[in-house]
């Protein structure tokens, strides 16, 4: 391996690799000033410069990007120069010359360490797709290949399939990864100039099945009906729809600024939410999960969807008043999710017409009721003065009678 990094096509590589990474320009000093090579170093260690490939028997002076100013160095009999303890700004162009102030040589020293261990993680977002991306633990200041395979736990290593990388180095791809084999292992090698370094995970494909969230959720007002919302959505592109790969939807809504959520679940791509608060506007969000295996995971959320159910702007009282006088229950309920209805009397102004109402029932109730008393009285009165006027009469017949009757 050491043997290939030094190789001049190995260089050509990295140094095509370095010069696109690189942020600025190298300098273009004169023609014959221009790094013939590249040399990469561990920082924080020594590293030795050699003037040419022969020890060279004259004096020679060492400069940094055409500066006579040098790192903490030493020089050596034959030449070469010593770096101490090198830094950051130990980089860059170096070259020799004679003492007749002729080239002798030049290299581009690059510092940098050698791979550390990656930390890697893998999201599979269906059942014939595996992404496994990594990142260095420690920077390493270097340009790096990486080599991926991967295979079942038991397998043999001659069996295991490669898990291709991208262009980018920091992800690798795995297509139909087996669903059978219960767990995977993972193995990613960093290479870079100063060494390499092996990664091996572990993983169990069906834990770490998360789909991508569901897509297009549409929410909409249900005309005559001031508690419902319709919810429709489709399933995530990323996953197949066939009725091989079933899907179970978690709805979950809430009217919007309350803390609370209130869930469904369905097998459809759509519902209908019949407990929704009238007059708010609601924030719906849908997710999704492998409905064969309860172990896999959630997808995130979907985007969140705010709709306000149909409203009656036409009469004053609410045909469909769901949540009158009483009140909600205490907001510590965890399934609580309507905010308590004292706020909404005051965007309804059919609550106030309805208490004038009472009170004009109330008066004429009371006016029949004092009505009637009156009445009654007027009656009595009447019935009695009947009586004693007729009792006079009978009073006056029995004198007439008695005047009448012979003696
Ligand atoms: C670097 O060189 C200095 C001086 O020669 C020496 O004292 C020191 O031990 C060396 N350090 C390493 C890490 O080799
Ligand atoms: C020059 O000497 C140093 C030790 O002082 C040695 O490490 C190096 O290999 C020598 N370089 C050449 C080109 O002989
Ligand atoms: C020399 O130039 C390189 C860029 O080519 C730069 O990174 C480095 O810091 C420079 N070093 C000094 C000591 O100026
Ligand atoms: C599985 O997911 C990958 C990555 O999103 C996608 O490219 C592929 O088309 C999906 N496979 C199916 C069958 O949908």
């Amino acid at each position: 391996m050491p043997g290939l990094w030094s190789s001049p096509v190995c260089l050509t590589v990295i140094c095509f690799l370095s010069c696109s990474v690189a942020p600025s320009p190298a300098p273009s000093p004169a023609k014959d000033e221009v790094a013939s090579g590249l040399q990469y170093g561990h920082l924080k260690t020594n590293i030795t410069l050699a003037c040419g490939k022969s020890p060279v028997r004259t004096p020679v002076v060492w400069r940094l990007n055409h500066s006579s100013a040098l790192p903490w160095h030493q020089l050596t009999s034959n030449g070469s120069l010593i770096l101490l303890q090198t830094d950051h700004s130990a980089q860059g162009d170096y070259s020799c010359y004679d003492n007749q102030g002729l080239l002798l040589h030049s290299l581009r020293l690059r510092l940098g360490y050698p791979p550390g261990p990656l930390s890697i993680s893998c999201r599979v977002p269906n059942h014939t797709h595996v992404r496994c991306s990594w990142a260095d633990s420690a920077e390493t200041h270097l340009p790096a290949e990486y080599t991926a395979s991967y295979g079942g736990k038991n397998q043999e290593e001659d069996d295991w399939r490669p898990c291709v990388v991208d262009a980018s180095g920091k992800h690798c791809d795995i297509n139909q990864p087996g669903f059978w084999q219960v767990t995977h292992v993972l193995r990613v090698t960093e290479t870079n100039a100063l060494g390499s370094q092996t990664t091996l995970i572990l993983f169990k494909l069906y834990e770490l099945l998360k789909p991508d969230p569901p897509e297009s959720v549409e929410v909409g007002a249900v005309e005559g009906h001031p508690t419902r919302l319709q919810v429709s959505w489709g399933f995530p592109s990323s996953w197949p729809q066939s009725i091989a790969f079933p899907l179970i939807f978690h709805i979950r809504y809430r009217p919007q600024g309350s803390a609370y959520w209130s869930e469904l679940f369905s097998e459809e791509n759509q519902l209908t939410i019949y407990d929704a608060l009238a007059g708010y506007v609601h924030q719906v969000e849908v997710r999704a999960r492998d409905e064969v295996n309860q172990w896999t995971q959630w997808s995130e959320w979907s985007n969140s969807v705010f709709e306000q159910p149909w409203e009656d702007e036409s009469t004053l009282a609410p045909t469909e008043e769901v949540f009158p006088e009483e009140f909600f229950p205490s907001e510590t309920s965890p399934h609580f999710t309507k905010p308590e209805t004292s706020t909404q009397r005051s965007h309804n102004p059919g609550f106030e017409d309805e208490g004038n109402l009472g009170l004009v029932v109330l008066l004429v109730l009371f006016s029949v009721v004092i009505l009637s008393t009156v009445l009654s009285l007027v009656f009595v009165m009447w019935v009695k003065q009947r009586r004693q006027n007729q009792a006079n009469k009978q009073e006056l017949t029995s004198v007439v009678k008695m005047k009448s009757m012979p003696i």
